[in-house]
């Protein structure tokens, strides 16, 4: 790509520095109140490198000490590093949900970046919603960014066997609950389950949306899946740090990088990938703030087109991100589903997708399959419209028992999570493998933020009966580890009277994946009674953030973004000059 360099006295923080007045006196006086020199700081990029490392972050354990390295990179190549901690979003242990704080860091980055004398940013992340989280507050903020993947942990272990992050929590837990394992076994998986710093080892929403994150271009090429605790790791951020103080002087920001075909990449590899559902809010929530406007029928068509090749868990049956890593990685499956690809969509790196792609290899054809041989035909989620989900609801069929494609069952309701968990392991429940669950109130409002509660766990007796897949419907999100036949994100939620709310015990559901139908078999007339007879449920927050993000938030199938974060579009926003 032909580019003008830029001058030094052209650089951001040059406003901050370089005029000769009594507020840039001001301003440099306290740079060099860091131990600072002026020559370690003028006419030098200075890089924010946005940590979201905390004590609290498993995930990002290594983040603190990773830094370094980025940090090395940024020096070697003439900028100046300066480290600003975000808030770290901790999937597992963030209550009610991270993906209520998803916004937050967003904002949080956006300001961090907009209100201090910074030119370009290292995003690091990778838990879950962090990286959207990080890459939605850049976008919108408009400097030349890239984005540092935490990349996943060593695999599991329990007695040899090898153990996924997530999935294999659920997959003991039934045989637990099913009294098959004793709580000495039970013990041991939680003490072997995750081994390292890094993020879920599995093709959960972290593997999925560092994946993403890379197909957009937002990393550099291979980064996504190189595991956190392998030496190549370091050498990645250290690179980073360089490309950073280049793009800066190259102005190579978000919005001469992120155009439609960026994100049609992003949704191609998701779909070979076997990706969480989550990809789906976080993707159309990000292509917003880029001005492109993605939606869930973008998401099928892909969806159509192409199949599941990569053979990670849980739409795989036996690998794990490192073995993905070895077996050529994103680069190898990218050169695999190539002609889905935009090879002239443009990256960090200053070069093509397709120029990063040119020289990849594929070195296990188990692990990366080809197109011709997929883990499953089509892709890895179906957007599925009807009377009970007119804005759209997705599933992943690829990790769900074919047999419940189709399928039409009496439904069985839980108003909330309280209700569900009060009920759902009794005897005297009236249930049978034919039932659809269903839950209400677990959307962007009713949850609140969407929590991962949608992979409704299945009744008690049931499972003693060897049950092991039912059809279960939510407004909620579920882990990206989670599999079976679960509908989720439907739209309108049933917090603010969508459909879902109107749905009673007993009334037949029918769904059909291959014609993406989901319909309640009650007559119009019927449910027009209901409606009248509906009322809202009482706010969840009085205030606070709750409060805040209660009156912004959008719902799922515009990717749950506050209104007043999405009118940007990746424009420059206008800073007062102070
Ligand atoms: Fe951090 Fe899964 S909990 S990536
Ligand atoms: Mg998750």
């Amino acid at each position: 790509m032909v580019t003008r360099r830029k001058s030094p006295d052209e650089l951001r923080s040059a406003r901050w520095f370089a005029p000769d007045n009594l507020r840039s006196f001001l301003h440099r006086s306290r740079v060099l109140q860091l131990g600072l020199s002026h020559s370690d700081y003028e006419g030098r990029p200075i890089i924010a490198i946005v940590n979201t490392w905390s004590e609290m972050n498993p995930c990002h354990g290594h983040f603190r000490e990773r830094a370094e390295d980025v940090k090395r990179g940024v020096l070697q190549a003439g900028g100046l590093p300066i480290e600003l901690p975000a808030i770290s979003l901790f999937e597992s242990l963030v209550k009610p949900t991270a993906m209520l704080y998803r916004n937050f860091l967003s904002m949080e980055t956006e300001e961090l970046l907009r209100s201090q004398p910074i030119d370009g940013a290292v995003l690091m992340g990778g838990c879950d919603k962090t990286t959207p989280g990080l890459l939605m507050g850049a976008i919108s903020m408009g400097l030349p960014a890239i984005f540092v993947p935490a990349g996943p942990m060593l695999r599991g272990n329990w007695h040899g066997r090898t153990l996924g992050s997530g999935s294999d929590a659920f997959k003991y837990w039934d045989e637990r609950r099913a009294g098959r394992i004793s709580r000495k076994d039970w013990q041991e998986i939680e003490s072997g389950i995750a081994r390292s710093a890094g993020t879920c080892m599995t093709m959960g929403t972290a593997s999925t949306m560092t994946a993403i994150a890379e197909a957009m271009g937002m990393t550099l090429s291979g980064a996504s899946s190189i595991p956190a605790v392998d030496v190549n790791h370091h050498r990645m951020a250290a690179a980073a740090g360089r490309r950073a103080v280049e793009m800066v002087w190259e102005d190579l920001a978000p919005r001469r990088i992120l155009r439609r075909e960026s994100f049609e990449n992003a949704i191609a590899v998701a779909m070979a990938m076997g990706c969480s559902t989550n990809a789906i809010i976080h993707l159309i929530a990000m292509a917003r703030r880029a001005g492109t406007d993605i939606g869930l029928d973008d998401f099928d068509r892909a969806s159509r087109a192409v199949p599941v090749i990569a053979n990670v868990r849980p739409s795989g049956s036996t690998y794990l991100m490192e073995d993905f890593h070895f077996a050529g990685g994103l680069r190898g499956l990218m050169s695999r589903i190539a002609r889905h690809l935009h090879l002239d969509a443009m990256t960090v790196s200053g070069e093509t997708l397709g120029a990063c792609i040119a020289d990849a290899e594929v070195y296990d054809d188990d692990v990366i399959r080809t197109e011709a041989n997929p883990i499953y035909a089509e892709g890895a989620l179906a957007v599925l419209r009807g009377n009970l989900a007119p804005d759209g609801c997705v599933i992943k069929p690829s990790a769900c028992d074919p047999r419940l494609h189709v399928h039409a069952g009496p439904a069985l309701v839980f108003e909330d999570y309280p209700d569900l968990k009060a009920r759902i392991d009794r005897d005297d429940l009236e249930v049978t493998p034919d039932t659809v669950l269903v839950l209400r109130n677990g959307g962007p409002l009713g949850g609140p933020g969407m929590p991962e509660i949608g992979m409704i766990p299945l009744p008690a007796k049931l499972v003693r009966q060897g049950v092991r897949d039912m059809v279960r419907i939510s407004d909620a999100r579920m882990s990206g580890t989670s599999y079976g036949a679960c509908i989720l994100h439907v739209s309108p939620e049933s917090y603010v009277g969508g459909p879902l709310a109107l749905l009673r015990t007993g009334d037949v559901v029918a769904v059909d994946v291959p014609n993406r139908r989901i319909d309640m078999r009650v007559d119009g007339a019927e449910l027009a009674r209901r409606h009248a007879a509906w009322t809202a449920p009482p706010p969840r927050y009085e205030r606070g953030y709750g409060a805040i993000f209660a009156q912004h938030v959008g719902q799922a199938h515009d990717g749950c973004d506050f209104d007043v974060l999405r009118t940007d579009h990746g424009r420059a926003v206008p800073e007062p000059d102070v």
